[in-house]
């Protein structure tokens, strides 16, 4: 059993936190918001992630998790600190290190023991190195300390699972007794553990992320290629994927990727290759195409209706991704943007994120739904942006009646166009044939 504790309560924190609990640890989950950590303490939590709830409240019932925010006292009382904050995207692209930075200086004035600090939240290459002499810098006293990297593979919408069955742990270290705690912090997983030095698990890092968005962005320009030439995207990457060197998770085409990983780490990798010499185009490319994808939807909206202006467009799921709540950089930003732009009336409809919304949409001409018939009811075009497995289940009878105009515009190829025509609805999806 060690004494952890977690810096940060957000997505990656929080989950961290609770399974480090349930692994048998005593942990410190600990958050400069005394707002979130009040709500955590009354078993509330502060975003929605399936799972997480009951396992913050069982683990927090025995204990062996509590919540704290004061930094200071949960660094003292702790021999292990994950770093969880976040990393949010500056301007030109670089990740905004600066709560980092500050955490490293609060480790360095409570280092009354030996401690092992771990960054845990995705930072770029050399972060390590910085935070080893931000303490060595500022820490008074013989305490000895190190400093690793054990970055966080887990996906929104399934983090409790991703962290309690990872394909891989990755263990950045420069001494034995780093590798030795954190070893025995996960001894309970059973999976592949690669251990690296520092500068090499900050790289595995933003490499995965980067490659996995750069995979999404060439079956979507795939899709591309077979709208122009009539061919079906979702054929091609089925049996792409079925060749193991390619693999098909990642490969759906769609109105491409968002959240608070994807988009911020694909540039801050670019940005710290371009900074240490190498300039790496490629992801500028990857980049481009994501955007592209999103105003070709539109456009693609445009050309069947015409004109925008006055038209009534009904948007169905405006979450980055299903099972989660976020917003953050979710494709849905931009086309609901666009669209309010050029003179829709918009209703939208999330199963989740209907608050997340509501915040970033303050336009008196969008509209918000209490369920997705009441969204489509009228309306001359229904967009559907996230893949909400109960979508599937809509009775599209029902749905015809009310609509004005029978067009669905499928964002995430996620419907049957052969039903949905043979339905009486115009359908537009994404690479399957013009
Ligand atoms: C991602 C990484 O997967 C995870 O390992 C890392 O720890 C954090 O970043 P997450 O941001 O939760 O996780 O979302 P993910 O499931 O990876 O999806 C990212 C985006 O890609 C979503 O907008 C999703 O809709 C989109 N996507 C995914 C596609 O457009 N097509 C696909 O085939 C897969």
């Amino acid at each position: 059993m060690h004494r952890i504790c977690v810096i940060g309560g957000g997505h990656v924190g929080l989950v961290a936190a609770a399974c480090f609990a349930q692994m048998g640890h005593s942990v410190i989950c600990v958050d400069n918001d005394s707002a979130k950590i009040a709500l955590l303490k009354k078993g509330k939590m502060p975003f929605y992630e399936p799972k997480l709830a009951t396992l913050v409240k069982k683990t927090a019932n025995s204990k062996r998790l509590v919540f704290s925010d004061s930094l200071d006292n949960s660094i003292k009382k702790s021999k292990v600190i994950f770093i969880a904050v976040g990393t949010p995207p500056k301007s030109d692209g670089s990740a905004d290190l600066s709560a980092i930075e500050d955490v490293a200086r609060v480790i360095a004035k409570n280092l009354n023991s030996y401690k092992l600090i771990v960054e845990k939240s995705t930072v770029p290459v050399q972060t390590g190195k910085k935070i080893k002499e931000t303490i060595a810098r500022y820490k008074k006293g013989d305490a000895t300390y190190d400093v690793a990297s054990n970055p966080e593979f887990l996906r929104e919408g399934k983090a409790v699972h991703d962290s309690f069955y990872p394909d891989r742990i990755v263990l950045g270290v420069d001494s034995k007794q780093a590798e030795t705690i954190l070893r025995q912090i996960y001894s309970k997983l059973k999976t592949k553990i690669i251990v690296t030095d520092v500068n090499t698990a900050e790289i595995i890092k933003h490499a995965s992320n980067s490659f996995l968005a750069s995979k999404i962005s060439f079956i979507n320009a795939v899709s591309r290629v077979c709208d122009k030439a009539g061919a079906d995207v979702e054929k091609v990457s089925q049996a792409m994927g079925l060749d193991k060197r390619i693999g098909g998770d990642f490969l759906s085409a769609g109105i491409g990727w968002g959240g608070f990983c994807f988009p911020k780490d694909v540039e801050a990798f670019a940005y710290i290759s371009k900074k240490l010499g190498y300039d790496f185009s490629f992801l500028k490319e990857v980049t481009k195409i994501n955007h592209e994808q999103q105003l070709y939807f539109t456009e693609k909206i445009r050309e069947r209706l015409w004109v925008i202006r006055g038209k009534k467009i009904a948007i169905l799921g405006l979450s980055f991704k299903p099972n989660t709540d976020d917003m953050r950089f979710a494709p849905s930003i931009n086309i609901v943007k666009t669209l309010e732009k050029e003179g829709a009336e918009l209703t939208l409809y999330d199963p989740k994120a209907m608050n997340e919304a509501k915040n970033i949409f303050k336009s008196k001409k969008i509209m918000f739904a209490k369920d997705a018939y009441a969204a489509v009811k009228g309306c001359d075009c229904v967009c559907f942006l996230t893949e909400w497995k109960q979508f599937l289940a809509l009775d599209f009878k029902k749905i015809k009646k009310t609509m004005n105009n029978a067009l669905i515009a499928d964002g995430r190829n996620m419907l049957d166009p052969v039903k949905l025509i043979a339905a009486g609805f115009e359908y537009i999806g994404l690479g399957r044939g013009k």
